[in-house]
């Protein structure tokens, strides 16, 4: 009992061990930028110095300083560290894009003088991301046959989980599934591509998710049946954001229109309306005026009358 508690012990340790050590690698995504830290306050005391970042196999930056100043700085592929290092200590490097050469590569601090001593050592944990998986849907000829899918993603690293669900909620059945990750010729990045093999109707929905564990992104496709065209998840939800666009537009244009129309229609008709008002209202002081006229021309009459 105790040997085995001992061992398992140990086991956790070694795990432990394991996962400490992978947490201290900082994670870089290829073609993202990443800094890798390196605090090195020592160096200010020193007023004449020069710094060299490299890895086993390159020099990737190299710095002299003279009584707190960069006099120069030669980066590979413009890395760069924070021009007030001198003042800080602050040596970290930045790389402005990740490299897809190796998916684990370990940088190192020395000054020129002594490269025996690494004064920083950090190691860069290399992740890529995979393309929108594309999903393709195979029904069956005949009823009562097979339908095949086939999921495909390219240039990612580590190699991804894929996880398949049929009607948003089950999982396949065992044996279902055929899952195979092809590395890219002159690098490490895979190509996945997963083939699931079911009795469905040819109206059940089936989506395929790429899972990168390492950058916990997950891409989803998505088939609706063989009438529908096969969607990625955000281009499926840039199909509804631009359909209702084009709704939410084409009422707006509609209301606008009636709006216009209902405005013209009021506008005309007052306008009539007005007319036939000024020409009453003539017509009227016409009348009025011959009246008048008529009442000035015969003065006695009225008299008479009244
Ligand atoms: C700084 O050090 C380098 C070699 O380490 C030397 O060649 C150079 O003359 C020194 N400069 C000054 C100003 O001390
Ligand atoms: C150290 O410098 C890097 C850039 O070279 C910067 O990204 C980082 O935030 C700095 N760290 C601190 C604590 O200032
Ligand atoms: C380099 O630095 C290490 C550690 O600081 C020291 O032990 C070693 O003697 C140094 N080597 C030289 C050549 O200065
Ligand atoms: C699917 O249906 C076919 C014919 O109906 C049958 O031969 C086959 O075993 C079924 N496959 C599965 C995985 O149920
Ligand atoms: C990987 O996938 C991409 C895109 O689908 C394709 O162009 C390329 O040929 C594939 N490479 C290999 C080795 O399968």
């Amino acid at each position: 009992m105790a040997p085995r508690l001992w061992r398992t012990g140990l086991l956790l340790c070694f795990i432990h061990a394991c996962l400490c050590l992978e947490e201290e690698c900082v994670l870089g995504v290829v073609g993202r930028p990443v800094s890798l830290p390196c605090f090195y306050p020592d160096l200010l005391t020193s007023v004449n110095y020069s710094i060299v970042w490299r890895t086993d196999e390159e020099v990737v930056l190299r710095a002299r300083f003279q009584r707190n100043k960069s006099v120069e700085e030669l980066g590979a592929n413009s890395a760069s560290i924070s021009e007030d290092a001198p003042l800080t200590g602050n040596f970290s490097l930045t790389l402005p894009a990740v490299e897809s050469k190796a998916p684990k590569v370990t940088y190192s601090l020395f000054t020129l003088e002594n490269q025996s001593a690494a004064l920083c050592t950090v190691c860069l944990r290399v992740a890529a991301r995979f393309s929108r998986p594309q999903l393709q849907r195979e029904d069956a000829e005949m009823d009562g046959g097979e339908t095949a899918f086939l999921c495909h993603s390219s240039g990612g690293f580590p190699e991804p989980r894929v996880h398949w669900l049929i009607n948003d909620s089950d999982a396949p059945p065992e044996g279902s599934v055929r899952t195979v990750a092809e590395s890219l010729p002159d690098s490490y990045l895979y190509n996945i591509t997963s083939h699931l093999t079911v009795n469905i109707s040819s109206s059940t929905r089936v989506s395929c998710t790429i899972e990168n564990l390492s950058t916990m992104e997950r891409e989803t496709a998505t088939s609706y049946g063989p009438f529908n065209p096969v969607m990625g998840k955000a281009s499926d939800a840039m199909w509804i954001f631009s359909t209702a666009l084009c709704a939410v537009v084409g009422i707006m244009v509609a209301v606008g229109v009636g709006y216009q129309i209902h405005l013209d229609r009021v506008s005309k008709r007052k306008k009539k309306d007005f007319q036939q008002h000024q020409r009453g209202y003539r017509r009227r002081n016409m009348v009025k005026e011959e009246r008048e006229e008529l009442e000035t021309m015969k003065p006695d009459s009225k008299e008479t009358d009244v």
